[in-house]
């Protein structure tokens, strides 16, 4: 494997929903989410995907994920293939990309402790310490040690969050995959959960791929960006670049619909008070 190889390798991939027969004379309609994207990740690389809703963002990620399978095209890991294998052969892959999703309340097993929903993937892994470790995690994501005790609807969502990205870093892994983070938490509370995701790429050298509809978030949070509009990559560049001269009709229209950008940005780089403690 040379240096310069992508990290993740997206090559015309293809996702089409079959909807369900409604009945004999009426067909399921099929639905195209993704339409020959193509696009690859460096390691270290910040990549952002933005898009409206419905424009295709978390069918991507799943795909990246391996969690679903592309209709065509192909899903690179390391030069590997994710796309096409059963999920027994995804150990490789599970290891070192860990996604965190837009609800922390979905995501986390309610019946759980904090403890054990953390040390899950490490006894997975046979890990000699994983007491150990969940207290560095939780140290990490900001949470008090007797978080580790208590149960997910204990938390403030936000607090629910740093929860998911404790596990999601359990396995020390190289690129984190975070779809709307921030979207479903209040507003006072994204700005702190942006802010500890930003560190924390910094602190373990992680590389990013964040999927927002919210273009300010992304370009403070990302080096690169890269634009879906029903189902197709539209535009991809530097942030900087996209910002300040975007190509494509749809990435200026995207850009004109944010009012708001400076309000936005500002809200983002003022730490609000404080969540509540647990
Ligand atoms: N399991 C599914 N079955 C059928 N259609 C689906 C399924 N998942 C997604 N779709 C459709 O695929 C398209 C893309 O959906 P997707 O969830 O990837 O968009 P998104 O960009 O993540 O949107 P949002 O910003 O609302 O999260 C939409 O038209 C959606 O209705
Ligand atoms: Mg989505």
């Amino acid at each position: 494997m040379t240096g310069d190889q992508p990290l993740i390798e997206v090559t015309d991939v293809h996702r089409t929903y079959r909807r369900p027969r409604v009945s004999l004379t009426r067909p399921g309609r099929a639905v195209a989410a993704l339409r020959g994207v193509s696009f690859s990740v460096t390691a270290g690389q910040r990549f952002g995907i933005v898009g409206e809703s419905g424009s295709g963002k978390s069918t991507l990620i799943r795909l990246l994920a391996g969690l679903d399978q592309p209709t065509e095209g192909t899903v690179r890991f390391r030069g590997q293939r994710v796309s096409g294998r059963p999920e027994r052969q995804l150990g490789f892959l599970r290891r070192e990309l860990q996604v965190v999703f837009q609800d922390p309340m979905g995501s986390l097993d309610p019946r759980m402790r904090v403890r054990d929903i953390i040390a899950e993937p490490l006894v997975a892994q046979g890990h000699p310490d994983t007491a150990g470790r969940v207290a560095e995690l939780l140290e990490a994501v900001g949470l008090p040690q007797e978080a580790a005790g208590r149960f997910p609807h204990q938390f403030s969502g936000g607090q629910r969050q740093r929860v998911s990205i404790a596990r999601a870093l359990a396995p020390r892994p190289s690129v984190l995959v975070a779809d709307e983070p921030v979207s479903a938490l209040d507003v006072s509370v994204r700005a702190q959960i942006l802010n500890l995701l930003a560190d924390l790429v910094e602190r373990y050298a992680l590389t990013l791929v964040f999927v927002s509809h919210d273009l300010s978030v992304v370009r403070h949070v990302c080096d690169t960006v890269a634009v879906l509009r029903a189902g197709e990559l539209v535009e991809l560049g530097p942030v900087d670049r996209v910002y300040r001269a975007p190509e494509h009709p749809y990435t200026r229209e995207l850009l004109a619909a944010v009012p708001t950008l400076r309000g936005a940005l500002a809200r983002f780089t003022t730490r609000t008070a404080e969540e509540e403690q647990p």
